[in-house]
Order: structure tokens, then sequence, then C-alpha cells
């Protein structure tokens, strides 16, 4: 563990201006600098920099922070990670309390397996590049397939050559440890594993190499075409895309992902200057790997050959993707093309367009696909509608989800209401069987918490219920971070945060978020003592849950598309100044509906525990619920008059 006291110094030293340098062109404007912004794609630069503060702020897409702020989100480091990275820059010694041996032994195994992997990756790519067999037979294959010689060095392909004893030696004389080597899949009983193949290294996130796949050259049907590393302690297949480590970047800018099969397809799309694009390698689409590809953007778009044996595991694993809210379509292209082959054929411009144009909303050609199978068949004609009802079912949010059920009633031919009805009835049977959580809401358990109350919670099954009032306190506390410091009247100094503290006072007992509540007791806090809370100040926190949500809620756009579906006004993240007001006076509005209708709720249901006999007890309960509903009555007009 790194002291805090050496966390301090190393902040300290970081200039903003000089770490976000090395990844962005900032040129000097004023006191600040600026450049284009490495979170969106953009003409005129709207990023800018601001040395005194040692902070940064796009005023295009809303993302700021400090240095490390700009370290965790752009090159996905984690805290400590962000902090050796700067320690690095500045050398300067980190000072860290004693781990234990066993720790200490566990970083230390984990290096030497980068270490050994990286080894390999030079030697095979030397062989490739230097030898006569590497490049009559390995290099003259890429060449063939028409990837150039910078390409080749870009990705580390390499080739491993006939001789079983190549790696084996050199990793001998090299002083290697033999038994971390075979545990990597790189020997197999003392002999190399990989042998007469041109290989693919593959990296995690940060670029390390976890695992190789290797391609035979052979035409001979008897031999697998590929074989990959097995798993070990650095490869982990659910948790690996292929490329991600030089697509990610690209991902964010263009927000969406293209997910291909094969490893050439990938390296085929980024060499024809299409480089948002990662591969599955073969496996059926995992969870993991979709969180991975959230983590960068929220639209994916899967892009298989018409006739790939893929087609079917996608459309299982699709499912998956609907459970983590993405966006997905679907492309198949032409019979006989695959993503590498089509891309050299027509060009980096025509794939683009031909993807966008071909592409269909995931749910839409699954619906297509089976009405096509099931032709006149009414047995069949069901079951498709109880399949497309399965996967509306696996949609978390339920505005998105009401707006398949109306576009799939329609495209099936059956009422809204019954889709409705059998989607609520598996949403049922999902929350019995799993206590499921929305990933963006996710908060791991505690094993006291569960020991507590094994069925999942309220919380929990938030999403699901209609009773749930997530959506509408985590819009509040959007705006508390993103626009609280702004003026409401400038004169009297009153900030958007102290009004809304003021005006949501009495109901901050009935907020269900836990952490929702910490941030509105850092809002009191600011309040009573007038310091002043800016995003940057939330976007920086100590916090870990605090700082995430800030940037959760910085790009929570994809809510305000779906109010806005449902004829709900509702501002968007980039809000002109005009507008706020309007935007947070409408959701204290809707948050205290919701907390009201359940007040009233909760007294209507205590009022049948009274006694008919305690006379004055009924008479107070019901004079507190005709005080309730004629608040809720006055809010409900108010919300309704706003919408209109
Ligand atoms: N794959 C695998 N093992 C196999 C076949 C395929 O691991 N026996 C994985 C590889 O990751 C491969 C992907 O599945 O990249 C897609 O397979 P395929 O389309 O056959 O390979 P391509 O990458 O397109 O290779 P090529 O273009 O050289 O045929
Ligand atoms: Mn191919």
């Amino acid at each position: 563990m790194i002291t805090p006291k050496s966390i301090d110094e190393v902040k300290a030293a970081a200039r903003v201006e000089e770490v976000l340098g090395e990844f962005i062109d900032l040129r000097r404007a004023g006191v600040n600098l600026k450049g284009p912004c490495p979170f969106h794609d953009e003409k005129t630069p709207s990023f800018v920099v601001s040395p005194a503060k040692g902070i940064y702020k796009c005023f295009g897409c809303g993302m700021a922070g400090d240095s490390v702020r700009f370290l965790m989100d752009h090159e996905k480091l984690s805290y400590p990670e962000a902090i050796r990275w700067i320690a690095n820059k500045y050398n300067i010694e980190l000072e860290e309390t004693e781990v234990s041996e066993e720790v200490r032994r566990e970083i230390q195994k984990k290096d030497s397996f980068f270490i050994i992997n990286g080894f390999a990756q030079k030697l095979f790519q030397e062989y490739l590049l230097k030898t006569n067999e590497g490049r009559a037979i390995g290099l003259s294959y890429f060449k063939e397939r028409g990837f150039l010689e910078s390409t080749v060095e870009k990705w580390g392909l390499g080739y491993a050559p006939e001789d079983r004893h190549f790696l084996f030696n050199e990793l001998k004389q090299g002083g290697y440890n033999l038994e971390l080597a075979h545990e990597l899949g790189l020997l197999k009983e003392n002999r190399d594993f990989f042998h007469s193949r041109i290989v693919f290294p593959i990296r995690n996130l940060s670029g390390k190499i976890i695992g190789i796949g290797a391609r035979t050259l052979s035409s001979n049907k008897r031999i697998p075409k590929y074989i990959n590393s097995p798993e070990s302690e650095i490869y982990n297949k659910r948790k690996t895309l292929f490329g991600l480590y030089f697509a990610k970047t690209a991902i964010r800018k263009k927000d969406t992902c293209y997910m291909v099969e094969g490893y050439t397809d990938v390296i085929s799309l980024h060499q024809n200057g299409i480089e948002n694009v990662v591969a599955s390698s073969g496996t059926a689409l995992t969870v993991e790997q979709i969180k991975l590809v959230k983590r960068f953007s929220e639209n994916i778009t899967v892009v298989y050959d018409g006739d790939s044996a893929g087609i079917n595991a996608a459309l299982r694993g699709l499912d998956l993707i609907l459970e983590q809210d993405m966006n997905v379509r679907l492309l198949l292209l032409p019979d006989g093309e695959d993503p590498d082959s089509y891309v050299r054929k027509v060009g980096h411009t025509s794939f683009t367009e031909y993807v966008s144009e071909n592409s269909k909303d995931f749910i839409l050609f699954k619906i297509d696909l089976l009405l096509k199978e099931a032709g006149d068949d009414p047995i069949k004609r069901s079951k498709v509608v109880k399949d497309i009802v399965e996967s509306i079912s696996k949609i978390t949010d339920s505005l998105k989800r009401n707006e398949y059920v109306k576009l799939c009633s329609r495209l099936l031919d059956v009422p809204e209401i019954t889709i409705q009805k059998e989607a609520n009835k598996l949403i049922k049977q999902q929350i019995n069987k799993k206590s499921y959580s929305s990933p963006q809401f996710e908060k791991p358990r505690s094993e006291a918490e569960w020991d507590k109350d094994p069925k999942p919670n309220k919380q929990q099954s938030a999403i699901f219920d209609v009773n749930s009032h997530e959506a509408q306190e985590r819009d509040i506390v959007r705006i508390l971070m993103t626009l609280g410091d702004n003026f409401i009247d400038e004169s009297k100094e009153i900030r958007v945060y102290d009004y809304v503290y003021q005006a949501i006072l009495n109901i901050i007992e009935y907020f269900d978020n836990e952490l929702y509540v910490e941030v509105i007791q850092e809002v009191a806090k600011a309040h009573e003592k007038e310091l002043v809370l800016t995003p940057t100040y939330f976007l920086t926190h100590p916090n870990e849950e605090i700082s995430q949500l800030a940037i959760e809620v910085n790009s929570d756009k994809y809510y305000y598309a779906n109010w806005k579906s449902r004829g709900i006004e509702l501002q968007t993240q980039a809000m002109p100044k005009d507008n706020y007001i309007n935007d947070f006076t409408q959701s204290i509005l809707r948050l205290k509906s919701k907390k009201l209708q359940r007040i009233l709720e909760e007294n209507q249901e205590k009022i049948k525990s009274i006694s008919p006999d305690d006379v004055d007890e009924l008479r107070i309960k019901l004079k507190v619920i005709m005080a309730i509903k004629t608040d809720l009555a006055q809010i409900n007009n108010l919300l309704r008059n706003v919408v209109l």
C-alpha cells in the first residue's frame, strides 16, 4: 500500500498540463490551455486545462477532473495505478507500507508472467522479421493478406518456427522460470506449444501480453486453424477482448464499438482506419466482455459474416448485452465476406456506411429472423413471440423496455398489453431466481448483509419495481453534482444546491439509495459552512464510490434521451444556463411526487391497523392523510403544467 503521505507528495508534484500533455496536443489560451477533447469527437477544441487549479474540463462533453482522474478515465487505471504512473513520470520514490510476504510473491509471480510472455512475443516477432524461415513463410503470408509491416509491428505479430525447442532453449538460456512458462501454456512437456504458426499476442487493457493466439498456415483440415494460450492467472478468456487495448480510445470517441469474430478482422479494420473494433475471438460473448466495452461506450454493433456459426451464439449472447442496458445492433455481411475481406474490398468509408445503413437493432433482427423461420405456422409463431418477450424482459431499463414492447407489438401483431404482461411475468421470475441488480446502480452486498437477508433486497430489484425511486433520486444527485454550484440568484448568493437542499430537506430520510444520501450530506455540510462544491469537487472526491458516481452522472445522457421519448422535457448534460432552473424544479417535483405517494400509501396501510374504537388516533391519521393528499395533488398539478 502506498502511504497517504506519499500519495499527497505525488499529487502535489503532478502538473496537470504536463500529465495531460502526454496524451493531448495542448495550446496556450490565456491563463489556460486548450486542446481537442480526448473523450469525445470534436472539430473545435473545447477541452480546457487550468494549470493554476490543476484541473481540466471539457465544455463539450462535461468530463472534468484532475491529473489522477484523467489517468483513471483516459487510461482506465485504478487509483493506485494512476499514482504510480505519476510517480514514475516525476521520478518520485513511493513510500509503501509493508505488504505481506504472500502478497509480495503474488505480485512478483504476476510480473514474471508478463515478462515471460513479453519475451516470447519479442522472439516470435524477431523470428518473423529477421530469419529466412520467418520471412519466407510468416511475413510473406501477412503481406499476401495485405498487412503492412507497420501493422505487424504495432500488433506485435510474429512467427513460431517449426523447431519445437526454439522457445524452450531461449527461455532456458535466458534463465527464465520454465515452470511459469509451462503455466502460461508456452511450453508443454518441455517443448514449444506454438510452432509452425503465425502468432497474435493477446493483450489486457493496459497493453500487457496475457496470451497468444496462433494460426496455422497449413491447409490440412485435421490441424486446428487456431490454437490459443490456455487460461492462466493472468489470462481469463471471459474477461478479454482482443484488440481492446488499441481500440479503447476510438470506441470512446466514436461512442460505439464494433464486435467482430476474428483476430484478423480486428487488425485489418484497424489498418483500414476503423479503430473502434474488438473481437470476441470465436467464443460466445460473455457478460464480462460486455462490461469491458461498457466502460467506453454503451453502443455495440456486432458485425459477423453472413454464414457465421457465431450468429446463433451471438443471438444467445445478446440477451446478456440487453441486461447490461447496452444498445445493440447487428449486421450480417454479404455471403462469403468477413469483416476483413469486406473492408479490403470496399474500403473504410463504404464499410462504415454499409454498417450504419444495414445494421439492425438486435431485437428487430431477432424478430425478423425468427418470423422468417416460422413462416405461417401458428405454433411456431407463438414460440417466436415467447422468445422475443424473453429478450425484452432482459432489458433492465423500464422506459427502454416499454419502447420495445410497443415496437414488437406492431411487428408481431400482438396487443401491447399481452406482451407487457408476459414480460412482467418473466421479470418476476428472474427476480426470484437471482438477485439481479442493474450494473449501473450495483452495490456489492457484504457478507453480513447477506446473512441478515439472503433474499434480494429492495435496492437490488429496484429496477424492476414500479415503486422504485432510483431514477428520481439519481436525478437530484445528478443536479447537485453537475450544476449545483451555479447561482440561482447571484445577488443573494444562493446556489442551486442550497435551493435543492432546502427543497428536499424533509424527504431525505425517505431516500432509498444510501450513496445518494451521502452526497446530500456533503451538500448539507457545504450549505452550513458556505463552502463551494464544484463538479470537480465530486469528480475528485476521495471516496471512490462518490467520484465514480460523479463521473456516471456526468454522462447520464441515455437517461434523458429516454425521458424525452416519453414527452417529458428534460435537459441533457450540456445544459444551456437559462434552462437549468427548469431542470431542477422538475426533478424536485418528480422526486417529491414519488416520495409523497409512497408516504401516502404507508399511511393508508397504517390506518388499517388502527382499532375502530381508537377514534382520536384515527382522526389524527386521517388528517395526516388528507394533508399528504393535498400536497400530492398540488405537486402533481405543478408537474403536469411543467410537462405541458
Ligand atoms: N478461433 C479459434 N479456434 C479455431 C477457430 C477460430 O480460437 N479453431 C477463433 C480465433 O480467435 C479466430 C476467430 O475464432 O480469429 C474467428 O475464426 P475464423 O473466422 O475462422 O478466423 P479468422 O480470424 O477470420 O482467420 P482467417 O481470416 O485467417 O481465416
Ligand atoms: Mn477471416
